[in-house]
Order: structure tokens, then C-alpha cells, then sequence
């Protein structure tokens, strides 16, 4: 039996329940749902509209509630629309005519759109958690890194030797960002819904304070319109979880890009590569190609809950039920790749070798030649001029740079030692910039940045970390 059944004289149609249920997919906010009600029932109780006796008969139905939807007993009936629904059909089992008084006051849109933030508050914390987890790795890797040195690449073209912690950390200040954005989402979504009923609110004497207080959110809704028909948390949950992806999509790139033979940076240990089923000297790095591909899977869930909201009507309208699956889904796809990535970071070897030779090639340290005119008070253009004349000289006529570089007047042998193995990158002394000087620096910025997010996403979390039931 629906909710809903006493309006309409007819049965549901099969095929109306089977396109129009979510208990599929929502059952996954039964944990949230239940948490919701408690904080519903205690409200009603508060505000006289349920007897303490009534109230302590349903509080005792859903912990039975979810009892068995934790241990697996809970019955589901082909007529349970959604999870709502199953709750309340089997607290009203359980306890009785007492059951009829659950609903008071509340509906299914009020009710979903608290549980989905109840849900969305502890994921983007715990997600926050893991990116800060990568954070660390990144920041581990940087720091026993030492004075190890790659080429910086613009359009993928060699360009200046950078510290290889400089290089890691890049990927590191990119994560936390992302802790701020999730950080961010969560506290703009921080906000009860429950009380607004359908859309108006009630002439009941309910208490949506002291139930947004009881849910642990920092206040309610101030228009209860709004407050059945923003999915605004969603989409933003979804931009920070997406672009989060993406960041993990270019590391994954990158990751690709060193473990070919052609770049030769990083070895991938064997736990986290892959065989051929054909081809037996393969090894594969399919979690860096997957956390590239999911991208794409993520930047889908973000695009399709927006095109989903964008021309809806005030207030709530069932469209909005599209809105789980993809939050769903990207939590667990992120979830999944910041896990693997984590191990994937902690294990790889770096050839510090291979990275050595790449950047110590003749044209790496060419700007310094030019700076060093400029500290001798040529003009910048007129210094650029001349360096780019003698590479291209060296390139055509097959002359070593250094050999060009001593011969020419304005530079000679001082300036030779410019191109030296590991020289440029040691100049590299502006904050923020690639050499030892600013690296160092910036290692214990990060480490200050990287130890505060752990901090904050503790107290968020409220001891507690995630919990919840599965419910199959
Ligand atoms: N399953 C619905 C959803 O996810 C719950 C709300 C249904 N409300 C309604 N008026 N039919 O949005």
C-alpha cells in the first residue's frame, strides 16, 4: 500500500512503481533516514503533538527498524516506493496504530532533502579526510625527495629543471584546495530542512530549531520552498568531488606519461600494476589510467544533476529524485581512486637518474644565461636574443652550447658553469619558486597546511568518522 493511496481510487499500475521507485538506490539513506525520524518523533514529543509514551513506542519502532535493515532481516515489499516509505510501512508494523503518528507534520520532500544532506555531511567529510591522506603521502615523497631534479615541461616541452618536491607538492597544493572546497561545501550545506513540510510549513506547532539543533545542523531552513527544492548542496558537493577527479586524472596522466619506457621517471611497484592477458612483459598502469577515465564519469554526474535542476519549477518536483544516484556515484568512484592513488604514490620508485639526465640537457639552464646577462645590465630582450641565436646556432651547426657560451665575449667561461649539471635549478630562489631555497620553505608551508586540514576534518567528523548501516 503507498503512502498516498487514499486519494486515488485506483491501484498503482505495475509499471508506474517500477519506474517511479528509488527504493533501489535510496536505500542507501536508511542510516540517515532513521537519524531523521529519531530527531522528528523527539521534536513532536517537544512540541506536544506526540505523547511521551506515543513518542517512546515509535523511538522503540525505528531502533528495531534499524535493527534489521543492519542484520540484514528487514522485509521489503514490492509496494515500497522508497526507502521513506519501507520505514514507515514497518514502523507502523511494529508499533501499531502509534506508527500513524510518525508523519505528522512532515513529508517525504522535507524528509529526503535532510537525509541526502545527513548523507552528503559525513561523505565530503570523510572524502576530505582521504584527499588529506594523499596530501600526506605527497608531502613524504617531497620531503625525502631531497635535491633531486626533473625538467619542468610547458606544452609538454622541456623547459627548466624544478626540484622533484616541487613538483609533488604542485599536486599537493592542488589537494588542498580541494579539502577547502569539500570543507566549504559541507559547511554552506549545513542546514535543516526538516519543518518545511511539502513546501508551506504547518499550522502544527513544530519545532524546526530545536530539530535542526537535535540533527546536529548549525540552524534550519529560512524559506520553506526553498528548502524542499535546493539541490544547490549537490551540485556543489558534486563541482568539489568532480574537480577533485580531475586533479587525480592529471596525476594519473603524469603517472602514465613517467612509467613508459620513453620517460623512464617511475616504476610502478607490482601491487599496483597490471599484466597483459597476452602479452607477458607488459606491466600496466591501469589505477593511473582509471583515475584519468573516471574523470569523465564524475564531470557526467555533475553535468547531468545541473541539467536535471535547470528548469524546475518551484518547489519540489519529482525530477529531484535524480539527484542521488550521482552523488552516489561519485563519491564512491572518488573514494575508490584516492585509496588506490594513495598506495599507488606511497610505492612507486622514482629513477632519480633518468629524471637527472633529462633536465641536465644543454638548453635547460638557457634563461640563466640570459639573467646572468641582466644582472651585467643588458636588456632583457636584447639578453633573450642572444642566448635563443646561440642555441639555434648550436643546434644547426652541431656545436656544443658551452663551447658558443665561452667563446662569446659578453659571456665566456663564468658563464659556462651555468650550464653544469644541477646548477640552474639551484637558482631558482624566488618564493614559490622550483629551487632549494624556496622548496624548503615551502615543504613546512604545506606541512602547516596538510597538519590544520587534519585537524579541522577531525573536529568535523566529531570523533566519529563514517558510520552507517549498509543495507544491501
Ligand atoms: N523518493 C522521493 C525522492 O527521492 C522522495 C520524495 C517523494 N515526494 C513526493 N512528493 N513524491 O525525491
Amino acid at each position: 500500500m503507498t503512502l498516498w493511496h487514499g486519494r486515488l481510487g485506483d491501484t498503482p499500475a505495475d509499471e508506474l512503481l517500477a519506474y517511479t521507485a528509488s527504493l533501489p538506490f535510496d536505500r542507501r539513506l536508511a542510516e540517515d533516514d532513521l537519524t531523521g525520524s529519531r530527531a522528528h518523533v523527539r521534536g513532536l514529543v517537544r512540541s506536544g503533538l506526540v505523547s511521551a509514551d506515543d513518542g517512546a513506542i515509535l523511538l522503540a519502532a525505528l531502533e528495531r527498524v534499524g535493527v534489521e535493515l543492519a542484520d540484514g532481516t528487514f522485509g521489503f515489499r514490492p509496494g515500497d516506493e522508497d526507502i521513506h516509505t519501507a520505514v514507515e510501512r514497518r514502523v507502523t508494523e511494529i508499533a501499531g496504530d502509534v506508527g500513524a503518528r510518525l508523519h505528522t507534520g512532515r513529508s517525504r520532500n522535507d524528509q529526503v532533502a535532510t537525509d541526502l544532506r545527513l548523507f552528503a555531511k559525513r561523505e565530503l567529510t570523510a572524502l576530505a579526510g582521504l584527499v588529506v591522506a594523499l596530501e600526506e603521502v605527497l608531502a613524504a615523497r617531497a620531503e625525502s625527495a631531497g635535491d633531486a631534479y626533473l625538467p619542468g615541461y610547458t606544452h609538454l616541452q622541456r623547459a627548466q629543471p624544478v626540484l622533484l618536491a616541487h613538483h609533488l607538492l604542485a599536486h599537493g597544493w592542488a589537494l588542498a584546495r580541494d579539502v577547502d572546497r569539500l570543507t566549504d561545501a559541507r559547511r554552506r550545506l549545513d542546514v535543516s530542512p526538516l519543518g518545511a513540510g511539502a513546501l508551506a510549513g504547518s499550522s502544527l506547532p513544530l519545532d524546526p530549531d530545536g530539530v535542526a539543533s537535535d540533527l546536529g545542523f548549525a540552524g534550519r531552513f529560512e524559506n520553506s520552498l526553498d528548502a524542499v527544492s535546493d539541490r544547490d548542496f549537490v551540485a556543489e558537493a558534486l563541482f568539489a568531488l568532480t574537480l577533485t577527479a580531475v586533479h587525480l586524472s592529471r596525476m594519473g596522466e603524469e603517472l602514465v606519461l613517467w612509467s613508459t619506457e620513453e620517460w623512464g621517471f617511475a616504476t610502478l611497484a607490482d601491487a599496483y600494476a597490471t599484466g597483459s592477458s597476452m602479452l607477458p612483459q607488459k606491466k600496466n598502469p591501469d589505477i593511473a589510467e582509471l583515475a584519468r577515465g573516471k574523470a569523465g564519469r564524475l564531470i557526467g554526474d555533475l553535468t547531468g544533476l545541473l541539467a536535471t535542476l535547470k528548469g524546475l519549477p518551484l518547489s519540489y518536483n519529482r525530477d529531484l529524485q535524480e539527484d542521488k544516484e550521482p552523488l552516489f556515484d561519485a563519491v564512491d568512484q572518488l573514494r575508490g581512486g584516492l585509496v588506490a592513488l594513495a598506495g599507488v604514490y606511497t610505492t612507486v620508485t622514482f629513477d632519480l637518474a633518468a629524471m637527472r639526465r633529462a633536465a641536465d640537457g644543454p638548453t635547460g639552464a638557457a634563461v640563466d644565461l640570459a639573467e646572468w646577462l641582466v644582472e651585467r645590465g643588458m636588456p632583457f630582450r636584447e639578453a633573450h636574443a642572444l642566448v635563443a641565436g646561440l642555441v639555434r646556432d648550436s643546434v644547426e651547426r652541431r656545436v656544443p652550447l658551452a663551447e658558443l657560451v665561452s667563446a662569446h665575449p659578453a659571456l665566456g667561461d663564468a658563464a659556462v658553469e651555468l650550464l653544469g649539471p644541477g646548477v640552474a635549478v639551484t637558482r631558482r630562489s624566488t618564493p614559490g619558486g622550483a629551487g632549494p631555497g624556496p622548496v624548503a620553505d615551502q615543504l613546512a608551508r604545506f606541512a602547516a597546511t596538510v597538519a590544520a586540514q587534519r585537524r579541522a576534518i577531525g573536529d568535523a567528523a566529531g570523533g566519529g568518522g563514517r558510520g552507517g548501516v549498509v543495507v544491501g
